[in-house]
């Protein structure tokens, strides 16, 4: 009796008969005007709000200078653009376009509807058989589920990686002065003095085993709670977990009997700007200057309204 096939040789075989599938070998990637190898950058690009070309071609595994003249190629097709660090060009990110992500979606939904009709064309047991395995496959991975996120307590590490991760952030991606840093290290000491649960509560977010964000609520007087330190990691961002960050700060806060919310932000952070704005904040005031800040930013105060002030 023949031996049963190796691992190997059904994993090749598989792959063989997906690549004709999927139509991978094709230099058009399934008429999309773009090869398998910018298909496979416009989807990288397409799951966080930027990447720098390296963290591109990290996730990609594919050679720096490859992945440079796919970007430029996406450039020059409106696909992709290059957003400058404001004082630093190192930090120089590539995000899509408009016109990237609806040429994206488009592709996404021709992968869906032709890997469909594969499936559609094989025996229905199989197809569950497969369908299986590739699920506990998955599952088992270190990591795997990459892209859900769960919410939780901080654990020895957390605290230290929050305050870094703000202090090369803002420096890296907004520009802010190296002074930043400082200003953060000072600003989470004192949450920390005088932290006092259940009020005081910090959630980080991890994701695929690794920290994907943060953000703290501090309990004040007179029914108001205070969100400090937002901050979702680059390539985790675009997937909702802001918003989610931000609703369990707010609801927690509303547990423990706030009326309103408040937080600082500054005027150059738009991403957060239009996250608050969604959620109902609106801004009260704004302050021209301080010395963690880039020149020309301003502070902003933002407030939540949680039940109706004694006027309505
Ligand atoms: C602000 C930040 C936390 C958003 O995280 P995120 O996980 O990407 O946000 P989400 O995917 O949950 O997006 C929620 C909403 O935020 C807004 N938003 C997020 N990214 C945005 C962007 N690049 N431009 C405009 N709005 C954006 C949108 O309203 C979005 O809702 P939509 O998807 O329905 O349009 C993240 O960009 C970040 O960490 N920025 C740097 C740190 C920072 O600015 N912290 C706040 C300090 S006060």
């Amino acid at each position: 009796m023949a031996a049963p096939p190796s691992p190997t040789a059904l994993v090749r075989a598989f792959s063989r008969e997906l690549a004709l599938a999927g139509g991978l070998l094709s230099p058009d990637y399934l008429d999309s005007g773009l090869s398998l190898g910018e298909a496979r950058c416009l989807y990288e690009l397409g799951q966080g709000a930027g990447l720098t070309l390296s963290e591109l071609a990290g996730r990609l595994g594919l050679d720096l200078g490859y992945v440079s003249r796919v970007v430029t190629r996406m450039g020059e097709a409106g696909l992709a653009e290059k957003r400058p660090g404001r004082d630093d060009r190192r930090a120089r990110r590539v995000a899509l376009t408009k016109a990237g992500r609806a040429r994206l979606a488009a592709l996404s939904k021709r992968v869906d509807e032709r890997l469909g009709e594969w499936l559609a064309s094989k025996p229905p047991g199989g197809v569950a058989e497969l369908t299986r395995g590739l699920g506990s496959f998955l599952e088992a991975r270190p990591g795997g589920d990459e892209a859900r996120a769960t919410l939780r307590a901080p654990r020895p590490g957390d605290l230290g990686q929050i305050i870094a991760r703000h202090g090369q952030l803002y420096v890296e991606e907004f520009g802010y002065p190296a002074y930043f840093e400082s200003y953060v290290v000072e600003a989470f000491a004192q949450l920390l003095r005088g932290f006092t649960p259940p009020g005081d509560r910090i959630f980080v977010a991890e994701r695929g085993g690794r920290f994907a964000g943060s953000v703290a609520i501090k309990a004040l007087a007179a029914g108001a709670a205070q969100l400090r330190f937002l901050l979702v990691e680059p390539e985790a961002r675009g997937t909702g977990l802001g918003r989610r960050l931000v609703r369990a700060a707010v609801d927690h806060a509303r547990s423990c009997g706030a009326r309103r919310v408040v937080l600082d932000t500054a005027s150059d952070l738009a991403a957060a700007r239009a996250l608050y704005a969604a959620q109902g904040f609106r801004q009260t005031k704004a302050t021209p200057g301080a010395p963690w800040l880039p020149p020309g930013v301003q502070s902003e105060r933002w407030v939540l309204r949680l039940a109706p002030g004694p006027r309505g």
